[in-house]
């Protein structure tokens, strides 16, 4: 995996530092009539994007794996702005339930104006799934797979649309790529980092198939970094990370607001029209490391990913 270091290059870093720092695009539109999927909106920056798009007149539809949050996310949206939304309940770290959300939301007659794949976890020991995947993996990369994978054709024979990853610059962490022969971490020492990062680093690959897919259509794929923002993200973890999460993660937060704002303007404006593939820095286009270019690794992953998440033959 040493073969990428020739490609590295230092100006990458120094731009995501420099663009850390940039505030997002402000998109302005209305989005009424329009139809927005997130997942994992009941709390952090999938909940601040769902009133972000609640506020601009979208009609909303959650996949999320609590049903009474969700309920009063509902009744909240409807109360405050009058909003049209529905959920499926789902919880990721159950492939059968995503296949049937993905089923669902496949069959669901409504065109998918945006489709924002935000669900997901940072944990700092290593758990397995029932579907005996690692959780981090299963939950932040191969549902969002499955997902895109059930609807890949619904979108294509759609007017537009577009799919948003809120992905993370820890993707970084994967700076030598993917172990694919040991996504369960079983021979390599698992880390929170690592494990996150090969997670993200996984969707980003898949992001390279899938546009490739969506050529020729109006249908767009692209990937976020939201800022390091205040939320409930490694609240599961022990009390070693919460305290460091608190004294030193938190300290450089930025407003869950800005986060949203971002996501409001990659799947909304048309400065975004004609633009797929490609990573942003909340709203600041951004080159993507080396083994995120990898097209051999994307279409192995792409195979594992098949049998993984039991597509074969769907
Ligand atoms: N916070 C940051 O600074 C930061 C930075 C970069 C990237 N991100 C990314 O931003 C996204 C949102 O994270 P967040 O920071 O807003 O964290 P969060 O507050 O913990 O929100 C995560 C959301 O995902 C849902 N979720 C978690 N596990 C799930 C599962 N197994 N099945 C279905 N839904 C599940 C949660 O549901 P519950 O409400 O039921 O727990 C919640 O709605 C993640 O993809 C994360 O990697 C965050």
């Amino acid at each position: 995996m040493i073969k990428y270091w020739k490609d590295y290059k230092w100006s990458n870093v120094f731009a995501m530092i420099h663009n850390l720092k940039l505030d997002p695009k402000i998109c302005t539109d209305n989005f009424s009539g329009h139809m927005v999927v997130i997942t994992g909106a009941t709390s952090g920056i999938g909940y601040a994007t769902a009133r972000k798009y609640a506020s601009c007149g979208a009609d909303l539809l959650f996949i999320n794996r609590n049903e009474n949050k969700t309920k009063e996310l509902v009744e909240e949206l409807s109360r405050e702005f009058n909003t049209n939304s529905s959920y499926i309940i789902a919880n990721f770290s159950r492939l059968s339930e995503v296949h049937q959300a993905a089923e669902q939301l496949r069959c669901n007659e409504r065109n998918i104006d945006v489709l924002i794949h935000n669900a997901g976890v940072y944990l700092t020991k290593r758990i397995l799934t029932v579907d005996n995947n690692e959780e981090v993996f299963q939950t932040n990369y191969l549902s969002t797979f499955i997902l895109n994978y059930y609807l890949k054709e619904k979108l294509r024979n759609q007017k537009s649309g577009r799919i948003l990853f809120v992905n993370s610059e820890a993707y970084r962490f994967a700076a030598f790529g993917i172990a694919m022969d040991d996504l369960t971490w079983s021979k390599h020492k698992y880390s929170g980092i690592k494990s996150y990062g090969a997670a993200k680093m996984a969707q980003l690959l898949s992001m390279i198939e899938f546009n490739e897919y969506f050529q020729g259509s109006n249908i767009s794929i692209n990937a976020m970094h939201p800022g390091n923002v205040r939320t409930n993200s490694g609240q599961s973890n022990g009390w070693l990370y919460k305290i460091f999460k608190k004294k030193v993660i938190d300290r450089g937060a930025i407003p869950l607001s800005i986060s949203a704002d971002a996501l409001y303007y990659l799947g909304v404006s048309a400065d975004l029209d004609n633009v797929s593939g490609k990573f942003f820095n909340l709203t600041t286009e951004e080159e993507l490391t080396p083994p995120a270019l990898d097209r051999d690794e994307a279409e192995k992953l792409w195979m594992i990913s098949l049998e993984l998440g039991g597509l074969n033959g769907r």
